[in-house]
């Protein structure tokens, strides 16, 4: 084989491992957190608590709004809704577990949505919440 044949195969291969491993990554993420799709009414988004039976994390996708929004249960039994837009250049962030990852520039952010790796500077948007009946109301304004 010469020069040639073998770095054009390589690269070829090389390619191939990168599409698999990029395809892995988000099949993992999108199997391993619930996402509850929904709509928002009246600037407000509902969310049932019984969903958070078996978790407590929910990636909320909002019809109509740009962005995903991260919902934790906490210790006290509140519940916490942070926009997850990079604070950086508004990328759309992954739930990581430990918290959220922005895979433009490599920003992180703890679950409080506080940055623990830049460039990110500023924290992540945070909603109010309130649970009415069985429902928990994320306020969007
Ligand atoms: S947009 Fe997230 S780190 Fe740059």
């Amino acid at each position: 084989m010469d020069r040639r044949s073998f770095v054009k195969q390589s690269c070829t291969m090389c390619l191939a491992v990168g599409a698999g491993l990029v395809a892995a990554s988000a099949l993992s993420s999108c199997a391993t957190l619930p996402v509850y799709k929904t709509t928002i009414g009246n600037n407000k988004v509902s969310v049932p608590v019984s969903l958070f039976a078996q978790s407590d994390f929910l990636v909320i996708q909002p019809k109509d709004m740009l962005y995903n929004i991260g919902l934790r249960k906490e210790k006290d039994g509140s519940y916490a809704a942070l926009l997850l837009r990079c604070t950086h250049a508004d990328n759309q962030l992954v739930a990581t577990g430990n918290g959220f990852r922005c895979n433009l520039h490599g920003s992180s952010f703890d679950k409080q949505g506080q940055v623990t790796q830049g460039p990110a500077e500023r924290s992540l948007k945070k909603y109010p919440t309130e649970i009415i009946a069985d429902q928990i109301i994320i306020h969007l304004s």
